[in-house]
């Protein structure tokens, strides 16, 4: 089944292909920007952005309406945005004490649900 024919609400959306992304996924799928490894304690700036593959709509009636980043399960920060005046771009200091998984960042768009990205960091 691929992105288009799939309800886009009943789940969580990500890259299936990231080989081959669809238009739809280079438009929604969060790319996380922060280093591969990093010291426990130490912060490090983590940048989440949409549309960095392609550029998403930013429309009152289509656009990226929040961000949210988690290290595994535990919830780091949230940005709101608001159409036209905001960009779907989230920079924010984060500070591990230990190994919790992957960066996961997850934006919701008004018209195509909830989509996930995610990167891979190790805390020594
Ligand atoms: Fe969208």
């Amino acid at each position: 089944m691929t992105t288009q024919e799939r309800d886009l609400f009943s789940d969580v959306n990500v890259m299936e292909d990231s080989d081959n992304p669809t238009d739809l996924e280079k438009k929604h799928v969060p790319v996380i920007s922060a280093p591969d490894s990093v010291s426990a304690g130490e912060p490090f700036k983590v940048t989440v952005e949409v549309g960095k593959l392609a550029e998403h709509p930013d429309e009152p009636d289509h656009f990226i309406n929040f961000i949210t980043l988690y290290a595994g399960h535990v919830y780091l920060a949230r940005l709101d945005l608001v159409p036209r005046r905001t960009k779907p771009v989230m920079q924010v200091w984060v500070s591990l004490d230990k190994d919790l998984g992957p960066l996961r960042a997850f934006e919701y768009c008004n018209i195509h649900g909830t989509w996930e990205g995610r990167k891979e960091i190790s805390v020594g």
